[in-house]
């Protein structure tokens, strides 16, 4: 424990995490809207994952109180809940930036170009892996596959796709959020901030869930050439037909 009496862990990035700052912005307003997530669900725990995003919205990021608030509306330990926060990447210790910027550099991504792009905005941001730059704009990530491999290389801005991207249009992608130009994702809405972008994951939708195109070209090319050569799926009986026949 830190002389000041807060916990520091350490991370792969071997930054400290600053485990509680001491001013919390949970209220009682937040513990209300917890408890109508957790009202949602037939057993109440299973509304945690929506919370630890509403807990993001708010702090923008997992803090102890965020934590504890958890912990109090659904009957656990802290203990529990934080094994949760601390198991899914897409849980954040640090205080996340205005946006969270995603560079995907699994296997299909990295070799047409997702590992350049990371490396050329690591430089262009002076920030290294799960970094916020000075002004507070822009944490940068590696992701795995973002399950859009028919786009690499991909990028995500607060979860949203962006396309085909190359080390030219990365840069000018984050110069855009850091200027405050409206930025569209072209398979999906238009880019609010992360904070914004938690509170609907958590589950208070923001009425732009059908903003932009939901399927692009690329992923809907199998459905245009099964409707050109007219092919359908085969129906349930017929594949268990099939499969007794194999038996
Ligand atoms: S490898 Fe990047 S989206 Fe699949």
């Amino acid at each position: 424990m830190a002389e000041n009496g807060s916990w520091n862990h350490t991370t792969a990035t071997d930054k400290p995490v600053p485990y509680s700052t001491g001013d919390s912005k949970i209220t009682e307003t937040t513990i209300a809207e917890m408890r109508q997530l957790a009202a949602r669900y037939p057993v109440g725990r299973s509304a945690l994952l929506p919370m630890l995003h509403l807990v993001q919205s708010v702090e923008g990021r997992v803090t102890p109180e965020g934590i504890e608030a958890c912990a109090g509306v659904l009957g656990l330990t802290g203990a529990e809940v934080s094994a949760v926060a601390t198991f899914y990447t897409m849980y954040k210790r640090r205080p996340v930036g205005d946006y969270h910027v995603g560079v995907c550099t699994n296997t299909l991504c990295a070799i047409m170009g997702g590992d350049l792009i990371f490396e050329r905005l690591k430089q262009h941001l002076d920030v290294g892996n799960d970094e916020t730059t000075e002004d507070g704009k822009i944490t940068l990530e590696h992701l795995e596959c973002n399950a859009a491999c028919d786009y690499a290389p991909v990028m995500m801005v607060n979860w949203e796709f962006f396309d085909d991207m190359t080390p030219e249009s990365a840069t000018q992608l984050v110069d855009d959020l850091r200027d405050g130009t409206e930025v569209k994702s072209p398979r999906g809405a238009t880019i609010c901030t992360w904070k914004e972008a938690e509170r609907v994951l958590a589950g208070f939708p923001d009425g732009r869930a059908d903003e932009g195109p939901t399927g692009g070209k690329a992923t809907l090319a199998g459905l245009r050439l099964a409707r050109e050569r007219n092919w359908t799926a085969p129906g349930r009986d017929s594949s268990a037909a099939d499969a007794r026949k194999e038996d």
